[in-house]
């Protein structure tokens, strides 16, 4: 038996229901760990995302049926891997078939932020636009500019190969510097301040997880050039959210784009009040394309997992 917790695109559902036999709990909102206990019976594989936290309370409450847990997500600190491993369940989780849709997401959230496309669309929208003037709505160019990838990872890499058909110079910072083939002419930086005194543009592309909590603080931000343009498609929680939103106040960041946030659906409510700010509901992956890849990958695990 399969619990789905999540609605799923349709063709992931027929295929998880032609490969097991599905309980589909469909929850909508806040994950609620109840709804799994109270629906366990009987089952050996879960299917979840991102918002589904699986604790080591979680986990350890779980009947020895569970054998596999596949999180249709490239992140999975929502899972406790070491209580996973304590019981034996195996994790599975879709990494590569989400990184050219994240890396547009970044990409597209580096033109909006620049050229101003929220602040363009409200106005619109609100009935406000008074025509073409040769000051209006004046945003920076992208092209030709130093771009730094914070987590060189495959997203980062992808987001590299875009941003040179921009011809931009693509800097980047690392756990370890890569391989001159990955690299493809990137500039490794091996300490934040030479790292962040020389982009304009700063992608963050990093996992979630202690190892970047807060690594965007007021110390870091400090180090960018005035006016550098921030954008976040990688975890909220690698952010410091006060300290962006007073460089934003400031004008030392000229603006940002964010499609993730440490408490989601909860965003810091400094943001709501920044024109300079473009905000995604955590939309990354979100394409037909990928969703349906990503699901047909956690499947796969599945069956893997379970021999089967
Ligand atoms: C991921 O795959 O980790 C994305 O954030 C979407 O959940």
């Amino acid at each position: 038996m399969l619990l789905i917790i999540r609605e799923m695109p349709q063709a992931v559902l027929e295929r998880a229901r032609r490969e097991h036999e599905t309980r589909e709990l469909r929850l909508q909102g806040a994950f609620n760990p109840q709804a799994v206990l109270g629906n366990i019976e009987g089952v050996n594989a879960i299917l979840c995302v991102t918002t589904d936290k699986f604790d080591a309370a979680l986990i350890n409450a779980l009947p020895h049926s569970v054998k596999v847990i596949a999180t249709s997500s490239v992140g999975v600190e929502h899972i406790d891997l070491d209580a996973a491993a304590a019981r034996g369940i195996k994790i599975c989780n879709t990494p590569d078939v989400l990184t050219n849709a994240t890396a547009e997401t970044a990409l597209m959230l580096m033109l909006m932020a620049a050229r101003r496309a929220g602040e363009g669309e409200r106005i619109l929208r609100a009935g406000q636009w008074q025509g073409l003037t040769p000051t209006f709505l004046l945003g920076r160019d992208v092209s030709n500019k130093a771009l730094g990838i914070f987590g060189m990872g495959r997203i980062g890499r992808a987001l590299a190969r875009m941003a040179q058909g921009l011809n931009m110079q693509i800097h980047y910072r690392n756990r370890n510097r890569l391989p001159p083939e990955l690299e493809q002419g990137a500039i490794y930086h091996g300490d934040d301040a030479s790292f962040l005194g020389a982009i304009d543009f700063l992608s963050m592309n990093a996992p979630g997880g202690s190892a970047t909590l807060r690594w965007l603080n007021a110390e870091r931000l400090a180090l960018l050039k005035p006016g550098a343009i921030v954008v976040n498609t990688g975890r909220g929680t690698s952010v410091d959210d006060e300290a962006l939103i007073a460089a934003l106040r400031a004008g030392h960041v000229a603006a940002a784009g964010l499609d993730v946030f440490t408490n989601e659906p909860e965003i810091a409510p400094g943001y709501r009040e920044l024109e300079n700010v473009v905000l995604l509901p955590h939309i990354g992956s979100a394409t037909v394309e990928t969703r349906n890849a990503m699901g047909f990958l956690a499947l796969h695990g599945i069956k893997a997992a379970l021999g089967a």
